[in-house]
Parts: C-alpha cells; structure tokens; sequence
C-alpha cells in the first residue's frame, strides 16, 4: 500500500490495497498508524457490500449494532441516504450536519467510522455532499498553555439528546421527538477532556459541539463560556479539511483524533446514498493492540 498525505493538517489517500480482501496484521499496523496520524484515510475505488464493509470495520474493534438507519439483514450495516422508496427513505436522509464526534455521548467512545459512498450528489459538475472535518491533536497544540495546566485533569459531560434535538429544531430534521425509552437509553456521559491517543500517544481534545454540554469541574457560566472558546477555537481553518467525495470510496475516520460535519449544500432530489459500520473504541484502548501501529509510527 501507498500512503499519500493530503497537504495538511489531517487527511490521507491510501493506494493500491483492496480492503474487501483480508488484511495481513503487518498491513493493518500500517493502516492503523495511518489513521492515528492522519486523521482521516480515503481508499479509492473500492468494490464493497455490506458483508465486506463490516468484516473490514471489525479489524479495528467491535461494531456498533444500534445505529439509526441499521438494516435488519445485516446487524451494524447502517445506510445513510435520501433516496425513498415506496415513500419512506431508504435510510437515515440527515447525515450529521453540524459539528459533533459520533458517539462521544456514549459510555464507550466511537473509534472508527467506516463510510463506502455508493451514489454522490453532483451540480453542474461540482460534487456536493462533502465531509468536513476538524484535526483534535493540532486543536489541542494550539490551545492556550494555561487552559492545557488548567483543564489537565478535567472531564466533561456528552448528552446524546443535545444534537438530537439541534437537528430537529435548527435543521429541520424529519428526526422524530426522543422517545422516553431513547433517552434512557441514552443518558448523559462523562469523559476526560483531554485524552492520550491511544495510538498517536499524543494529547488531542476531546469535546465536540454536538455533545458536549458540560466542563464538571467548573461552575455552570464558567463551563459555558470555557466550551464557547474551546468550540471556536477548535474550528479554526488550518485544522480542517474537506473531503470532496468519489463513488466508491471508501472513506474512514478516527472519531478520537478528530470532530466532523456532513456539508449540506445538496437538495432533496439530488441524491446520496451510503454505507457505513461505526466501530467502539473497545480494541484499541486494549494493551498491545495499537503496539505495532506505534511502532511503524515511531521508525517513520
Ligand atoms: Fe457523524
């Protein structure tokens, strides 16, 4: 395999590796580093199914079953698309669009999101429907020395029903109200705010404006104007990178290591259809198991 960085400060284009075929652990170490260093890892034109997409997703860890969109026939396959048929979508029609971490709300954190695009949204030529995302270790370099000594130990609330409801009332998401069994599901979490990567053995920033509605440590108006700081300084331009998107690409992110957004510049009737696996961050906190991925890291 070839790994192509894209100019700068995050993104990647992985060539020359078929991913429907089983990876050897040397190749998935260097995968592995890719994606703790890169953030983000495209790899061109994939010939994937819902089988061979979630057999790649559990290389990196156990796959989320749950997912809105999840298609009974294949258990964490989810499809995002605003294509309906028989008048009711084909899947889940609003991708994530505002900044947020897939997952963060949950008890244990997204590592991986798996993303095969299938049908892109095109105008005149120009791809719509991009993926934007946000480097967390450069947002956590930047940040202020003081905020780094003050925050170090600190841990932060993430609230499922705070996107919920933002893409609901702000979005116009056909999203329906939470249910009472959602949000008991679904209660609040809390994470370190700072996080050591586990494969990059940096510190990156973990908060994300989706989710994220709380510094514990801190009294409710100075957490509120510390997340208003720490949620603009986070996206600011030179952490970013848009993914403009190819059919058949296959397209994942490492969801510690990075926030994102689904660009919504495209209509209803201009259609785009996904699919994707969102793999726990279970495996990778496991001791030994990014080890060979550090090591291609550390002799790069
Ligand atoms: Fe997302």
């Amino acid at each position: 395999m070839i790994v192509k960085p894209v100019d700068g400060p995050l993104g990647a284009t992985i060539e020359q590796l078929d991913v429907s075929v089983p990876m050897d652990d040397d190749t998935f170490g260097q995968v592995l580093a890719a994606l703790g260093r890169y953030g983000v890892l495209r790899f061109p034109d994939q010939r994937l199914d819902p089988v061979s997409l979630k057999a790649f997703s559990e290389r990196f860890g156990e796959v989320q079953t749950s997912s809105r969109g999840d298609k009974t026939e294949h258990p964490g396959v989810s499809t995002l698309s605003n294509i309906k048929r028989d008048g009711a979508y084909i899947g889940s029609p609003d991708a994530g669009q505002d900044w947020h971490t897939d997952m963060s709300y949950r008890d244990v954190m997204g590592f991986v999101n798996v993303l095969y695009g299938i049908t892109v949204p095109r105008r005149d030529g120009k791809v719509l429907g991009g993926t934007e995302f946000s480097s967390m270790h450069a947002a956590y370099e930047g940040l202020p020395a003081d905020i780094k000594t003050r925050l170090a130990t600190a841990t932060a609330t993430h609230d499922f029903s705070k996107f919920w409801e933002h893409m609901r009332r702000d979005k116009n998401s056909p999203r329906p109200p939470m249910t009472e069994e959602q949000r008991r599901r679904r209660p609040p979490v809390t994470h370190p705010l700072f996080l050591t990567h586990p494969i990059t053995g940096r510190k990156i920033l973990y908060a994300n404006p989706g989710y994220t509605t709380r510094i514990n440590e801190l009294p409710e108006r100075e957490s509120d104007e510390m997340l208003e700081f720490l949620f603009q300084h986070q996206l600011r331009p030179e952490y970013r990178y848009v993914h403009s998107w190819t059919e058949k690409d296959l397209l994942i992110w490492d969801n510690l290591g990075t926030i994102h957004r689904a660009i919504a510049d495209y209509r209803p009737d201009e259609h785009r259809h996904m699919i994707r696996c969102q793999v726990l961050a279970t495996r990778v906190f496991e001791p030994g198991f990014a080890e060979p991925a550090m090591q291609h890291l550390a002799t790069a």
